[in-house]
C-alpha cells in the first residue's frame, strides 16, 4: 500500500478530481480528510469510501476562510495525530476577459484558487515539519501555462499556484517537504456547473456572447483514442498519488502536465 498509515487532506475532495484523488489515496491506505464547501456531495463521497472500509472524515470547509482552514487542519491532526500530505484541489471556474473582470470577480477567483493554497500551507506546514517531512500537491492548470481567451483571473490564479509551488519547494526542502503542481488539461468534471452553483454572483461572464444552443447528442459520435479524449478525474488522481508517495521522493518544485495530446499539439 503506497500511502499506508499516511494522513492526508484533500480540498475540493467532494467532486471530480478531488474525489478521485481521495478515493485513490484511501485505496492506497491513507486516512483522508475530505474538505469541501459542497457538503452534500462530500457526505456521499465519504459514505462511499467508508463502505469500502476506508478511514475518512468530511470537514465542511470554505478554503477562502482562514477560520475554516485552521479548524480543518486542527480537526484532521486531532483525529489522526498528525498530517503527511496536503492536496490543494478546491477551485472555481469563473470567466471574464481582463477588461470585463470587475475587482470583486478577480478577488474571488484569487481567494478560492490561489490564496487558499497559501492558507492551507500556512496552517499545515508546521504539522508536516513535526512529522519529519511531507508532500504538498497543488492542482493548477494548463491555463496557468498558456493563454486562453476570457480566463484572466483563472489563468492568473493558476500561474500563481505554480509559482507558489516552486517557492514552497525551495523554502522547505531542508525540512523534507516536497511541493509539486499538476496542470491538468480538459478533464471531464462538472467544474463549470459546480462553480455557477457555488458562486452565483459570478456565474455570468459579463462580456461573453450569449451561449449557443447545445449541439444535439449524436448516437454515432466516434470514440476518440485515449490521448485525444477529455481526461478522467482518475487520470489526475493517479498523478497526485504518485507525487504524494515515496516513489516521488526526489521530485519537488515540478509542474506535471496531465493533458493527453492537448498539451503538446496545436
Ligand atoms: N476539469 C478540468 O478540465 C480542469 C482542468 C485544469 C484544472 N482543473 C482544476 O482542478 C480542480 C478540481 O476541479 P474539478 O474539475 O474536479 O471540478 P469540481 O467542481 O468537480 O471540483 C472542485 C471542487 O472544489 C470545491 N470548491 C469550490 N470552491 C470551494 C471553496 N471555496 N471551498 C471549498 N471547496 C470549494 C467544489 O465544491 C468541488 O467539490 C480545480 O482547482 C480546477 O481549477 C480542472
Amino acid at each position: 500500500m503506497r500511502l499506508k498509515d499516511k494522513v492526508a487532506i484533500v480540498t475540493g475532495g467532494a467532486n471530480g478530481i478531488g474525489r478521485a484523488t481521495a478515493e485513490l489515496f484511501a485505496e492506497a491506505g491513507a486516512k483522508v480528510g475530505v474538505a469541501d464547501r459542497d457538503t452534500r456531495a462530500g457526505k456521499d463521497c465519504v459514505a462511499a469510501l467508508q463502505q469500502g472500509g476506508a478511514e475518512v472524515l468530511l470537514v465542511s470547509t470554505d478554503v477562502s476562510s482562514d477560520t475554516d482552514v485552521a479548524s480543518l487542519v486542527n480537526r484532521v491532526v486531532h483525529q489522526w495525530g498528525g498530517l503527511d500530505i496536503l492536496v490543494n484541489c478546491a477551485g472555481v471556474d469563473i470567466t471574464g476577459s481582463v477588461a470585463d473582470t470587475e475587482p470583486e470577480r478577480w478577488q474571488r477567483v484569487l481567494d478560492v484558487n490561489l490564496s487558499s493554497a497559501y492558507r492551507t500551507c500556512r496552517f499545515a506546514v508546521p504539522h508536516l515539519v513535526e512529522r519529519g517531512g511531507g508532500s504538498i500537491v497543488n492542482i493548477a492548470s494548463l491555463q496557468g501555462m498558456y493563454g486562453w481567451p476570457r480566463y484572466a483571473a483563472y489563468a492568473a490564479s493558476k500561474a500563481g499556484l505554480i509559482g507558489l509551488t516552486r517557492q514552497i519547494a525551495a523554502e522547505y526542502a531542508d525540512q523534507n517537504i516536497r511541493a509539486n503542481a499538476i496542470s491538468p488539461g480538459g478533464i471531464a468534471t462538472q467544474l463549470g456547473a459546480n462553480s455557477d452553483q457555488l458562486e452565483p454572483r459570478f456565474a455570468r461572464d459579463p462580456g461573453a456572447p450569449p451561449p449557443a444552443a447545445p449541439a444535439a447528442a449524436s448516437a454515432t459520435a466516434p470514440e476518440l483514442p485515449r490521448l485525444c479524449r477529455a481526461g478522467l478525474p482518475r487520470d489526475v488522481g493517479w498523478a497526485a498519488l504518485f507525487l504524494a508517495s515515496e516513489e516521488a521522493a526526489y521530485i519537488t518544485g515540478h509542474n506535471l502536465v496531465v493533458g493527453g495530446v492537448l498539451s503538446v499539439a496545436l
